[in-house]
């Protein structure tokens, strides 16, 4: 068993340690990690959906210390994932609307080419480069600088992790500004390439003006949630995989892919818990919870919440009703959960394609990348 529910995110089976939770009561203190943990489905969704009270930074750092005032931190600073209030709902909206409004038949097509293209080993890198690769692409990048791009985010993405050093904290600045500066040059060709989520993004906007600091910020964004969760996304299904001979033969069709990584979604998350910052006194769940404090939902284990999912350890990616937390619920939840699904079912769909090996990866096993909350695996 893990020791917390933070060392769960990267253990082998953290399953049988999330029941142990959710047996407990609706709120549980841990001293260890002085969090409260929810880990039922009911209470997470209600947490999710608590107004005000609850925010997703602490009124006192709304941006991380050790990256306030670089350019990392404009960024983060900026980011609906991490606002509440103005700063969310000006920009929410149309990210969202610009995401649902996707044709994700041809953003299959689309990933599937540029997933091509990425170099197949080491698979740990792959499985970063195809999902960035692809969005990057459907943003509006050219192809040549799909590479840079990659390098960029996951050197930004690294300033995120509380685990970060003071040389990927500096990285993560350069990688900011560089993809600042990117994104307010396509933005200036009048119009952008059309039919790019880009276009989609500032058709939003007033027309006319050039996009904000905070709207292009956003759009670093959308390729920084990309980033972790979608990699983990498709490495587990390529995990699920491995485990599960019997659903190779589904992965011969599109439709097979996508329940495939849907059921992935579910069973074996790749974002397995969020936070939230306690901004006033509030009760819920029967517990006060004091200004300052903070609880950590454990999404991965709501999704396997027996009165949430029938038989939720079975893996079985045709269900009647698939319901699933690891997108996040109300205000705050994951514009791109469809797109994430379609860009991870082209990237599993271009391995199988070369011929990858899924009996001898079993063999060799795999580990977890260290993290707080992603689950991400690392086969080499
Ligand atoms: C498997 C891949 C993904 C997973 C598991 C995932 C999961 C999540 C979760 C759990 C949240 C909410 C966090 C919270 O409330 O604390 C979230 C927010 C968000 N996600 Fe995703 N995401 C994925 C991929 C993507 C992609 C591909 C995009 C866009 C291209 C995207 C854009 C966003 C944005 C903009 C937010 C912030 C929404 C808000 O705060 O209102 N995500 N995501």
């Amino acid at each position: 068993m893990p020791a917390d529910p933070v060392a769960a995110v990267t253990h082998a089976d953290p399953y049988p340690f999330y029941e142990t939770l959710r047996a407990g009561p609706p709120l549980a203190w841990n001293e260890s990690l002085r969090l409260w943990v929810a880990s039922r489905a009911d209470v997470i969704e209600a947490l999710l959906l608590s107004p005000g009270a609850l925010r997703v930074r602490p009124v006192s750092e709304p941006v991380p210390r050790a990256i306030a005032g670089s350019p990392a931190g404009e960024v983060f600073g900026h980011l609906v994932r991490m606002n509440d209030g103005p700063a969310h709902t000006a920009h929410k909206p149309a990210l969202q609307r610009a995401l649902a409004g996707m044709d994700l038949n041809a953003a299959h097509a689309d990933a599937l080419q540029v997933a091509r293209l990425v170099p197949e080993a080491p698979l740990s890198d792959t499985l970063f480069a195809m999902p960035i690769q692809a969005v990057a692409h459907l943003l509006g990048f050219a192809p040549e600088t799909l590479p840079q791009v990659t390098a960029w985010m996951r050197d930004f993405v690294a300033c995120l992790s509380p685990l970060s050093t003071e040389a990927q904290l500096q990285r993560a600045s350069i990688a900011a500004d560089a993809l600042m500066t990117r994104f307010e040059a396509m933005a200036a060709i009048a119009p952008p390439r059309h039919g790019t989520l880009l276009a989609a993004v500032l058709s939003e906007g007033a027309a006319g003006s050039p996009p904000s600091r905070a709207l292009l910020a956003n759009l670093v964004g959308l390729l920084s949630q990309t980033c972790d969760a979608t990699a983990g996304l498709l490495g587990n299904s390529l995990v699920a995989l491995t485990r599960e001979p019997d659903l190779r033969a589904a992965a011969h069709t599109q439709g097979g892919l996508h329940a495939i990584v849907e059921e992935t979604a579910r069973h074996d998350p790749s974002v397995q818990n969020t936070r939230r910052f306690v901004a006033e006194p509030v009760t819920t769940a029967g517990v006060q919870l004091a200004a300052g404090d903070a609880v950590l939902l454990v999404l991965a284990s709501a999704n396997r919440d027996p009165e949430f999912n029938a038989e939720p350890d079975r893996f079985m990616p045709i269900r009647t009703q698939r319901r699933m937390l690891g997108f996040g619920h109300g205000v705050h939840a994951c514009p791109g959960q469809a797109l994430a699904c379609t860009v991870a079912a082209a990237g599993l769909q271009a391995m199988l394609a070369r011929g990858i090996d899924l009996d001898a990866l079993r063999e060799r096993g795999w580990h977890y990348r260290p993290s707080a909350n992603a689950r991400i695996p690392v086969f080499d």
